[in-house]
C-alpha cells in the first residue's frame, strides 16, 4: 500500500532554511536544494509534516508511514543519540524499523528528475511488497483475477482496512461502503482484506470499552480505517452514564493522532433545493472545512463538579502550525483562499492560532489568507457560502462550524469526512448514527460510499475516487435515491439499492 503521504523534515521552513545558510551549516546552494527536494517531493503528491519526534534527528526527508529515511547529504544535520557514521547510522535506523535511502546534493543539483525516478520506483517496490500480517482476523486478499488492470495501465497496491461499523444505521451503510470499495479494487487491480473491530455502544456492550484495545490494534495495523457511526438513545438520556461512545470516538482520534478532520461542503445541484437557504445563495458552494481535531476543549484540562465546571481551550503552537499546515496545502490544491477562523478579540487561544497564522502566511504568497471571528464566519456561511474554499478552525468551532456547513447544501447524508494525522487515517460519513432508521433498509449510504472515494484520493487513487464520484452523481442524476432525498413519485429505493446500483455501475464502467 502507497503510505508514501507524509514527509517530516528539519528543514522544513523558509525560515529555517535561512538559518542554516547563515550558520554555515549549509551553504545557500545547499539549504535551496533542500528547499528543491520539497517542491519536487510535493509533485510528488506527498505531503510535509514538521516535528515528528523522529524528524529532531532526521535530517531532509522522512517517509514516516512507509518508514523509509531519504537523507540528502544529511549526516552534518544530525543530533541527539543518532550515530554520525554512515553504517552506524543506518544500523540505527533499521532498528527502528526504518530503511534509509541516500543521495548527494550534488546528485540532487544535477539531476533532480532522477533521483524522483528512483524514489519512485522504490516506493513502487514497497507497494508492490505483499504485506505478510502477523495478526489474525485479516480476510483473505481479494485478489484481482489478474486480467483486471488500471484503465491508465496502473500497477494494483495491496491494501488493509480496518471496518469499523458502530451502531445505528452504521453496520448498513457500512455494507454498501465494502461493497464499493471491494468493486473499485476489482476493477483497478488492487488486492484488498478488512479486518472488522468493534466501536462505539456495541462495544460497550460487548465488552464494556467504547473504542477497545482490540480495535486500536487493528485500526494501527491497518491501512485505513473505514467508520460508520456510533450512538445509541439509551446513553443519551442518561446523564449518568459514566461510558459513552462517543468516548469511543475520541478515544480513536487522540489514540491515532487524528488531529486534521477534513470536512467538505459540496452541493449538488440536483438536490438544492433541499436546502433551507434560497437556491441562488447555495448554488456553487463548495468549500472544506478543517477542524484541529485532537486539542482545545475536548481535551484540556476538566473539572466537572456539582459548583464549578470548566474545560480549558488547551493549545500549543506546535498544534496549531500543523494544522494550518495542512489547510495551507487544501487551499494550495484549491482556489488559494484560506479563512482562519477564531476569537481572537476574547480568547487567549485564539491569539495563539492568529499569531502562528500570520507568521507562516508569508510562506505561501499565492494563497489570499484571511481572518474571521466565528461568530461572523457563522453568519457569513448563511448569508455567502461562495465565500469560501479552505476554512481551518479549532476542535469546538469546529464541530459546530461543520453542523451548520452540512446543512446548507441540503444533504447531510450525502458528506463524507476524512481524519488523518499521526497514523491510520479514517474515513467516516459525517451523520449520526440515526437509531430510529436501524434496519429499515432506507438510511443513505452515499456519504459512507463518498468516503471510500476519499480514502482513495488520500493515497492519491484519484481515478478510483473520480470513479465512486461519477458513479454518485448518476444515481442522483437517474433518482436512484433513497427516500429523504427521492423525487415525487419517484421510484422507492433503500440503502441496498442504492449501493447495489452504484456498485454496478462501477463494475459497468
Ligand atoms: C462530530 C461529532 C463528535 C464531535 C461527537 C459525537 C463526539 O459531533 O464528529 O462532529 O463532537 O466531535
Ligand atoms: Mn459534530
Amino acid at each position: 500500500m502507497n503510505k508514501f503521504k507524509y514527509i517530516t523534515s528539519t528543514t522544513g521552513n523558509y525560515n529555517l532554511l535561512k538559518q542554516y545558510a547563515k550558520d554555515n551549516r549549509n551553504t545557500a546552494t545547499e539549504a535551496e536544494s533542500v528547499l528543491w527536494n520539497r517542491i519536487r517531493a510535493r509533485q510528488l503528491g506527498v505531503k510535509f509534516r514538521r516535528q515528528h519526534p523522529i524528524s529532531d534527528y532526521i535530517a531532509d526527508f522522512v517517509c514516516l508511514q512507509l518508514h523509509l529515511v531519504i537523507e540528502v547529504d544529511g549526516a552534518y544535520h544530525y543530533h541527539g543519540d543518532v550515530p554520525e557514521n554512515d553504517a552506524k547510522r543506518t544500523e540505527y535506523l533499521n532498528q527502528l524499523g526504518y530503511s534509509l535511502v541516500r543521495f548527494t546534493n550534488e546528485e540532487v543539483i544535477a539531476d533532480i528528475d532522477n533521483v524522483i525516478l528512483k524514489l519512485n520506483q522504490i516506493i513502487k517496490d514497497m507497494n508492490t511488497t505483499k504485506q505478510t500480517s502477523s495478526s489474525t482476523g485479516w480476510s483473505e486478499p481479494l485478489q484481482p483475477d489478474g486480467q483486471s488492470t488500471s484503465p491508465s495501465g496502473r500497477r494494483g497496491r495491496g491494501m488493509k482496512i480496518a471496518v469499523l461499523a458502530g451502531d445505528g444505521i452504521g453496520p448498513e451503510i457500512m455494507e454498501q461502503g465494502v461493497a464499493v470499495m471491494t468493486a473499485v479494487c476489482e476493477k483497478f487491480g488492487h488486492s484488498v482484506s478488512y479486518k472488522e473491530a468493534l466501536c462505539g455502544a456495541h462495544a460497550i456492550d460487548e465488552v464494556g470499552d467504547p473504542f477497545p484495545e482490540e480495535t486500536f490494534q487493528t485500526c494501527m495495523e491497518a491501512d485505513a480505517v473505514l467508520f460508520a457511526s456510533v450512538g445509541d438513545p439509551k446513553f443519551d438520556n442518561n446523564p449518568n452514564a459514566k461510558v459513552r461512545p462517543e468516548q469511543g470516538l475520541l478515544a480513536m482520534r487522540k489514540k491515532l493522532g487524528l488531529f486534521a478532520n477534513i470536512r467538505p461542503v459540496e452541493t449538488f445541484d440536483c438536490l438544492i433545493h433541499k436546502s433551507p437557504l434560497k437556491d441562488e445563495l447555495v448554488r456553487g458552494a463548495d468549500f472544506i472545512c478543517i477542524r484541529e481535531l485532537t486539542g482545545g476543549m475536548y481535551f484540556g484540562e476538566k473539572k466537572e463538579g456539582t459548583d464549578v465546571a470548566y474545560d480549558t481551550n488547551y493549545y500549543t503552537r506546535y498544534e496549531v502550525e500543523r494544522i494550518l499546515r495542512v489547510a495551507y496545502q487544501y487551499a494550495m490544491q484549491r482556489r488559494k483562499h484560506l479563512t482562519v477562523v477564531d476569537k481572537a478579540n476574547v480568547l487567549a487561544s485564539s491569539r495563539l492560532w492568529r499569531a502562528v497564522a500570520q507568521e507562516m502566511a508569508p510562506e505561501y504568497p499565492e494563497v489570499v489568507t484571511d481572518y474571521m471571528y466565528v461568530d461572523n464566519a457563522a453568519m457569513r456561511m448563511i448569508q455567502e457560502p461562495t465565500f469560501f474554499d479552505v476554512m481551518v478552525t479549532e476542535n469546538t468551532f469546529g464541530d459546530i462550524l461543520t453542523d451548520e456547513g452540512s446543512c446548507i447544501t441540503g444533504s447531510m447524508g450525502l458528506l463524507p469526512s476524512a481524519s488523518t494525522g499521526e497514523h491510520t487515517p479514517v474515513f467516516e460519513p459525517i451523520h449520526g448514527s440515526w437509531p430510529q432508521a436501524k434496519g429499515l433498509n432506507i438510511a443513505n449510504p452515499l456519504a459512507q460510499i463518498l468516503s471510500v472515494a476519499m480514502l482513495f484520493e488520500y493515497f492519491n487513487l484519484k481515478e478510483e475516487g473520480a470513479l465512486i464520484r461519477q458513479a454518485v452523481n448518476a444515481s442522483l442524476d437517474q433518482n436512484v435515491r433513497t427516500p429523504e432525498i427521492q423525487v415525487e413519485g419517484g421510484a422507492r429505493y433503500g440503502t441496498r439499492e442504492v449501493g447495489q446500483w452504484i456498485v454496478d455501475y462501477i463494475k459497468k464502467a
